[in-house]
């Protein structure tokens, strides 16, 4: 085989990455610190599988839509079973609500979910077929104080997160008949200038018109200037809802923008809509790039009935591109498991390499962060990794001590040194820190 074709054949799938070192940390540590929050607020973890029957993501995110349209990876199995790759985790996580029959337990049911989700998009600038969500999902409550929730959790994280300059961008499509009116006011406009509009969007006129206000075709971005809101077709209990969720969030000081075309790219949408935007970045030649969405949600009050459930299951929530935010935040995250060592460990010879492995074991037992390079030789070697990695202590371990059964810790700043007995060594190590 030829070179290059060996190197094209071993290559990840276009648009999914491998996620190693410092980025991997930060993915682990963002996790960690978004679960803390949620476990706080009373929720609990949920896992459901990568692969679903095909029809959980077909009806659950609306067949007009992107996601199901063009971005699902669906397969047929040898048995015939029509699955798909999960492209978002909403979806799953009502199948297993109404799976497990959990309308039955006290309401609201509060979940927390972490992993990969895949979508056959054009990969761009944060924009993977591989990607990683945190969602947040506040099931069986029509209470406004979910969708607050659901806001202030999404916030909250984002923040302790390292990212700065967030804008909350919130819109209201209000209830099933409040949507209605709006799809048919929306479609009444477009009608007038449908003249103006390309193959796609007047397609959307069909399936999907509240799709349209998120055109890219410059005339129909024109078009939408003048668009028909939705709040001017909110009935009284929507424009209530939307009214006391706002206020709720003056309340706590979370603020934001109310964008009269947000309308969000899946089809279960009801009431609260929101989506979370970082300050643009600037590309090389100092260009302002398009916000991209760190996150975003909303109510999705009819989901479990367009699923094939019995009964309604009023329920709220977010997801965020974690991706996304690991490369947006400053700050560097790092998970719990990354303790930094003040100690490092030097062996030398033989003898002392392989009894080393017990002296580092005990170490671990007493909660001692040590790092050490086993398969290294020399002192000098060793001592400068110590130096680059800027320890408080080294322990040299050499062939006497392996014989006596000792250990030499030096404290770098002073270079003292004393021989210290392995079955003291961590008493010491606590106490000298
Ligand atoms: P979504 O807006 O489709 O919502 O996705 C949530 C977030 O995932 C986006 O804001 C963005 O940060 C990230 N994202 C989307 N596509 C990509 C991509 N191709 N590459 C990297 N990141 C991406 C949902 O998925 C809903 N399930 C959220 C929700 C939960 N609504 C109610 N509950």
């Amino acid at each position: 085989m030829a070179k290059n074709e060996n190197k094209k054949e071993l290559q990840s799938v276009k648009g999914m990455r491998d996620m190693m070192g410092d980025q991997y940390y930060a993915l682990q540590g963002f996790f960690e610190k978004a679960q803390e929050i949620c476990e706080y607020y009373g929720l609990q973890p949920i896992e459901t599988p990568t692969l679903e029957q095909e029809d959980v993501f077909l009806k659950g995110v609306g067949e007009g839509t992107d996601i199901a349209e063009k971005e699902l990876y669906s397969l047929k199995t040898k048995g015939r079973d029509k699955l798909a790759m999960r492209p978002e985790t909403t979806a799953g996580i009502m199948r297993a609500y109404i799976e497990h029959g959990m309308h039955s337990k006290p309401q609201p049911v509060m979940f927390y979910t972490y992993g990969p989700v895949y979508r056959h998009d054009k990969p761009q600038r944060g924009r993977y077929r591989q990607f990683w969500q945190f969602g947040v999902e506040i099931l069986g409550s029509t209470k406004t104080i979910s969708d607050v929730m659901a806001i202030h959790l999404a916030d909250l994280i984002l923040k302790e997160s390292g990212i700065k300059d967030i804008t909350l961008k919130i819109n209201s499509l209000g209830d099933s008949d409040s949507r209605k009116e709006y799809v048919k006011t929306l479609t009444a406009y477009y009608r007038k200038h449908v003249n103006k509009m390309g193959a796609t969007d007047r397609q959307r006129m069909k399936t999907n018109p509240l799709r349209i206000l998120d055109s890219k075709d410059e005339k129909v971005i024109e078009i939408n200037k003048e668009a028909p809101q939705s709040i001017s077709s909110l009935n009284t209990l929507s424009k209530k809802h939307f009214k006391e969720v706002l206020e709720h969030l003056d309340q706590l000081g979370i603020e934001y923008e109310i964008d009269h075309k947000l309308v969000r790219g899946l089809d279960y949408y009801s009431h609260t809509v929101f989506e979370f935007f970082t300050t643009p970045d600037k590309n090389e030649e100092g260009e302002e790039l398009k916000p991209l969405a760190l996150g975003g949600g909303g109510r999705y009050d009819y989901l479990a009935k367009i699923m094939g459930g019995k009964r309604d299951v009023p329920a709220v929530g977010f997801a965020f591109g974690v991706d996304r935010i690991i490369e947006a935040t400053t700050k560097e995250i790092k998970p719990k498991v990354k303790k930094k060592p003040k100690v490092y460990f030097i062996q030398l010879g033989q003898e002392a390499k392989l009894k080393s492995l017990a002296i580092i074991e005990e170490l671990r037992n007493a909660k001692i962060p040590v790092s050490h390079s086993l398969s290294k030789d020399g002192l000098s070697q060793q001592l400068a990794i110590a130096e680059k990695l800027g320890v408080t202590q080294v322990l040299i371990f050499g062939h006497k001590e392996a014989l006596e059964g000792s250990v030499i810790v030096r404290t770098m700043k002073t270079r003292s040194q004393k021989t210290v007995a392995i079955d003291k060594l961590a008493d010491y190590l606590k106490k000298t820190k």
